[in-house]
């Protein structure tokens, strides 16, 4: 429950897919699923929108289905981007979904971004040209061909918490979103875009389980305190309340 306006609410769980957690999502999104050609991605998408509405739920006390979740793009207007509770301006969501993770954020404190990423996706090629600032790029080469995948993954999972939270995404590079190096404390060491955060951006490091990374980051101008659970007893309860979840 987000009963404490510091708290940020963190819940993580695998995916899964069943008619009752589908039927909590409203048209658009069940649209969304249908269109989808992979098992995975349908089951990630079903999961996390779920979830963030079991999430906001508790906290307010409503019915999930009751929870109406919008997009609208920062760029086009369109509906897509960053994610928000309508008519509960004061609610602040954040999902992420990688692999076997999915994970939403809920808060009172500020706007909320979080991220989970394989620590797999460190490996990818070019990664240190696209994602790291100069400076980072050395940090990065100092480290060990061991330790680069791991170190990728949160560089990059830090970034994209503080983009998710701005509500930029990709639109801003995250190579001109400079933050801490992963042998230290997450933080936001410099934004060499336009339009920088007009709040403190505070980020924590997530314990997702082993093989994945994770970071949430909140613009506000008190310290978070963030409690992370596992949601998947929440899912299974929920994906239960008709028909049969699939794995
Ligand atoms: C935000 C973004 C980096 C996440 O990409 P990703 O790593 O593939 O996916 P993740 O699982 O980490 O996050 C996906 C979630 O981020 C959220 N999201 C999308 N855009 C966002 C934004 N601008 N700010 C905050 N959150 C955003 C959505 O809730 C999305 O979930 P959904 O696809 O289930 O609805 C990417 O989706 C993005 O930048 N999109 C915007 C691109 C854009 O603006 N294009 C211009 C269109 S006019």
């Amino acid at each position: 429950m987000v009963n404490d306006a510091h708290e940020i609410q963190v819940v993580w769980a695998h995916p899964s897919r069943s008619p009752a957690l589908e039927r909590m999502l409203d048209d658009r999104e069940q649209d969304r699923v249908a269109a989808l050609d992979r098992e995975d991605d349908k089951r990630r998408l079903v999961t996390s929108h779920a979830l963030v509405r079991v999430v906001v739920a508790q906290a307010i006390g409503l019915d999930p289905s009751a929870v109406r979740i919008a997009a609208r793009c920062l760029r086009c207007g369109g509906p897509h981007g960053k994610p928000v509770v309508q008519a509960l301006p004061g609610m602040h969501i954040s999902i992420a979904h990688a692999g076997e993770r999915v994970v939403v954020a809920v808060t009172r404190l500020g706007p909320v971004g979080v991220d989970v990423e394989p620590e797999s996706a460190g490996r990818f090629a070019g990664f240190s040209d696209v994602v790291l600032g100069a400076s980072e790029r050395n940090e990065h080469e100092r480290l060990s061909a061991e330790q680069r995948p791991r170190a990728a993954a949160t560089w990059w999972v830090r970034k994209e918490a503080v983009l998710k939270a701005s509500g930029h995404g990709m639109l801003v590079s995250p190579d001109r979103v400079e933050v801490s190096d992963p042998t230290q404390a997450p933080r936001l060491v410099a934004w060499r875009a336009d339009e920088p955060p007009t709040r403190p951006a505070h980020l924590v490091d997530l314990d997702l389980g082993v093989g994945y990374v994770g970071c949430v980051a909140v613009l506000a101008r008190q310290q978070p305190i963030v409690r992370l659970t596992d949601g998947d007893a929440l899912v299974a309860t929920w994906a239960a309340e008709a028909g049969t979840a699939s794995r």
